[in-house]
């Protein structure tokens, strides 16, 4: 079996961060999601790996490399245009040959292993097998209708709910899919759905199975998303304090803290993960923060944070709290007067004061 990942896709909803980072890459518990995706993959024992890159594939490949760190082989697949999830498949033909492949989205995080999926999909012999996963509001997403423990129908983004369960992006298909997507049409937004391809397997009497994720699943598209993936990535982590307490700084609960990060006078209580040469002084860092390399947070409060490398918060009043902050930002108490606020953002920020 291989293994598809797709990190084509532009993050829209996370600008301006995603202006300058590929959404796939950005990090939970200061680890790219990706890196994530692929450590769950390569656990499974599957070497080949194809990764669907897009416009950020530069910085994708850059980054990610050639598996080498995993064990495994990864090759990158470059899909034109963003058409749609059944058209990175076909993109990728080549990658799959005939052979049957798992399928990821490369912006989606959960805590479960993919050992079982894998294993319905060969115990039942199926032509595809695919993760569900209940919510509250399937609206957004693709939604399996499941009656006496079958699939009977799959909708993408269904207009008047038919079920809770959705499509959480985790598919197995064997190279019947490629007819498949060869007989469905673009939907109204223009793009090959996978789940379009996957009903067209299930009317021409393909064997779809399915097993319901019992954990935590989250596309990490929107903001709260992003921050709820790294809570729960942050809640996993089993290590408490591995650095000694001194320079006056106390330490509670689990944490993630490099050896080459320089903490003084401050509290950090976890579960938090703070990267490699970091420096926090005077400060606070609360539950649910990860921070990333080179930060500087000196004489602040910041919980329930994501901070990208070199940041730096200096001086604020208020704790900030609830933010995915970027690369190289810095803010700042302007410490003298007039007190006003002033800013120098890009396009598409958002504050909230
Ligand atoms: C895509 C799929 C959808 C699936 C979702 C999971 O949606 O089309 O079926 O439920 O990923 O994240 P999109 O992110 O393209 O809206």
């Amino acid at each position: 079996m291989k293994a598809l990942i797709l990190s084509g896709g532009t993050g829209t909803r996370l600008r301006p961060v995603t202006f300058t980072n590929a959404k796939q890459l950005l990090p939970l518990a200061n680890k790219p999601i990706l890196f994530h995706i692929i450590e769950k993959v390569a656990k499974t024992g599957i070497n080949k790996i194809g990764i669907i890159v897009g416009d950020t594939s530069e910085e994708v490949m850059r980054t990610v490399g050639n598996g080498d760190r995993w064990n495994v082989d990864i090759s990158y697949i470059h899909q034109p245009l963003p058409l749609g999830l059944a058209h990175a498949v076909k993109t990728a033909r080549d990658f799959i040959e005939d052979e049957d492949f798992i399928m990821l989205l490369g912006d989606n995080a959960f805590n479960v292993s993919l050992d079982s999926l894998i294993r319905n999909f060969r115990t039942n012999n199926a032509d595809s097998t695919i993760m569900l996963y209940q919510v509250e509001d399937p609206s957004h997403y693709g939604v399996a209708v499941v009656e006496k423990n079958h699939i009977t129908k799959l909708v993408e983004k269904p207009k008047n709910f038919i079920s809770d369960l959705i499509i959480t992006g985790v598919y197995i298909f064997n190279k019947n899919i490629f007819k498949a997507i060869d007989n469905t049409s673009p939907s109204s937004r223009g793009e090959l759905e996978i789940t379009d391809a996957i009903q067209e397997l299930l009317s021409t009497g393909g064997n779809v199975t399915f097993e319901i994720l019992q954990g935590w699943w989250k596309d990490t598209g929107k903001l709260q998303d992003i921050l709820d993936a790294n809570r729960m990535i942050l809640d996993e982590i089993d290590t408490y304090n591995q650095v000694l307490s001194k320079d006056n700084a106390v330490y509670m609960g689990k944490l993630l803290i490099s050896k080459s990060a320089c903490i003084k006078n401050s509290i950090i209580a976890g579960p938090a993960a703070i990267d490699e040469d970091a420096v926090i002084l005077d400060s606070y860092v609360g539950p649910y923060s990860s921070i990333g390399k080179g930060v500087v947070i000196n004489n602040c409060e910041v919980d329930n944070c994501i901070i990208l490398e070199n940041a730096r918060l200096e001086g604020i009043d208020k704790r900030i709290s609830g933010s995915l902050i970027g690369k190289n930002v810095s803010i700042r108490s302007a410490g003298k007067r007039p007190y006003s606020n002033s800013f120098l953002l890009g396009d598409c920020s958002e504050l909230y004061l």
